[in-house]
């Protein structure tokens, strides 16, 4: 259990203060490798776009998102921001921000549902004019217990595919209050972030949770999307035999040709070491398939929610549970039957691990803070609707990034956008 803190001059929820200087130091090596973000602050400084807003971000609470916050900050918004998942919270960075920047944190590494949501509400309180959310809980929040707040806001933005989901049926369903920027679905972010970060972090979680070797075994992989293909991919790279379980027949037929063999979850479930979801769907490995599970198998989760992995079905069927390292779980079924699941199916990457390297993180960042400043410009023209990060903005993150990189790039001629724009010219 966290001890709440609470300063005067900064309204915040965090673990330690204590903690702000080591907090200082991670975020400072996180913005060695977000030149994209650091230019868009220097930007932000000079111009202040953010003037007058206040901006309530529901984001993992890491040393990336401090970067972002900075940039915000920088760009002349008030700023509050809560965890979009209880085990996410690095409360160094927490403290960091509070006590050497003065915004406002309310999250701590751990939060039962309680104080997970009043640290939302709590966030939602300085009444704000736009909302940074990851995974929906801000907009829910809303629509749901603060409709007060509807009038106020001009605008949105969603983080991860989870997230643009809900937004998407909030949508369909002529229940959006407001409109949303579907951040995750710039190019920049999800063939990025979802791809290689999600490539790279998940496995750091694992082994950082396990100490597993994982080369020679067999990890089961499920879901083919942008999260899923990117670990497989990483999985592979390190020496493990891949198994992809899919629903989508084209994706399953993109893994095949992939090189991965593809199967159902019921057949995978004797044959797997390592159980990773990664799929924005619920019950995807369920207590029929732990059944069929080796002794000792691996379980854990990397796509939003808690939900991917049937956990209180498997308590149900569990003779006994006991935490056998921090953050695994083993649940013994029978004398010869135990599966282990990881930081209790919540997100492996951020819960056992960082999360994503800063490298990814400064695309999808720049593309947040690029999409607050296109709310501000386009407020009240906007309609209550799931909008795409606009193509111009998405285009310049990803040129930004290639110059931080150092990558030239070619340029079209006259005569090849003429004849690009054409159809005279056959065989
Ligand atoms: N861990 C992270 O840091 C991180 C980062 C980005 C996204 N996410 C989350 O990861 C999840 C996946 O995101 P994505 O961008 O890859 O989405 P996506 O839509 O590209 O892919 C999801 C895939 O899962 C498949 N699927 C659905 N139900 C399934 C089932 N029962 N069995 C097997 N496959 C099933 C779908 O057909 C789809 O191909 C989402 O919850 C997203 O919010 C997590």
């Amino acid at each position: 259990m966290s001890t709440a803190q609470r300063k005067p001059e900064t309204a915040c929820e965090i673990a330690n203060p204590g903690l702000a200087t080591e907090g200082k130091r991670r975020t400072e090596w996180a913005a060695s490798e977000m030149p994209v973000t650091t230019q868009i602050m220097e930007r932000f400084r000079k111009s202040k776009p953010l003037k007058g807003q206040r901006i309530a971000a529901c984001l993992h609470v890491t040393t990336e998102t401090a970067n972002l916050m900075l940039a915000l900050k920088a760009g002349g918004a008030d700023l509050r921001l809560c965890a979009s998942n209880p085990l996410s919270t690095q409360d160094d960075v927490a403290a960091h921000l509070v006590k050497h920047h003065g915004i406002s944190v309310f999250a701590t590494h751990g939060a039962n549902r309680k104080e997970y949501y009043r640290h939302i509400n709590a966030t939602l309180d300085f009444e704000p004019t736009i909302t940074m959310d990851d995974g929906c809980d801000l907009v829910n929040t809303i629509h749901n217990k603060r409709r007060n707040l509807l009038p106020l806001i001009i605008g949105g933005t969603e983080e991860t595919t989870t997230g643009v989901i809900r937004l998407r049926a909030m949508e369909a369903d002529g229940a959006l209050g407001f409109p949303v920027i579907a951040v995750n679905d710039a190019d920049t972010k999800h063939l990025f972030d979802n791809r290689y970060g999600t490539g790279q972090s998940p496995l750091d979680g694992i082994m950082r949770a396990t100490n597993l070797l994982l080369t020679g075994r067999t990890v089961v992989v499920a879901g083919y999307g942008w999260c899923g293909r990117g670990f497989a991919n990483r999985a592979r790279g390190i020496g493990a035999h891949v198994i992809v379980t899919e629903v989508d027949a084209t994706k399953s037929l993109e893994a095949v040709m992939d090189g991965f063999t593809v199967m159902p979850m019921l057949k995978a479930a004797p044959l797997g070491d390592v159980f990773v979801t990664l799929t924005g769907d619920i019950n995807v490995v369920d207590v029929h398939h732990m059944k069929k599970m080796k002794d000792g198998a691996i379980i854990c989760n990397s796509g939003h929610f808690d939900c991917e992995i049937n956990l209180a079905g498997l308590k149900k069927i569990s003779k006994k549970v006991k935490e056998v390292r921090h953050g695994v779980k083993e649940y013994e079924l029978s004398a010869t039957r135990r599966v282990r699941v990881l930081v209790d199916g919540r997100l492996v990457n951020l819960s056992a691990a960082e999360g994503h390297p800063a490298a990814v993180m400064d695309m999808s960042f720049a593309d947040q803070a690029l999409a607050a400043e296109h709310l501000v410009k386009k407020a009240g023209k906007l309609g209550n609707k799931v909008y795409p990060m606009p193509a111009d903005l998405d285009e310049r993150v990803a040129r930004m990034k290639l110059k931080a990189l150092g990558v030239a790039i070619d340029t079209l001629t006259a005569e090849q956008k003429a004849y690009l724009a054409s159809y005279e010219h056959g065989t």
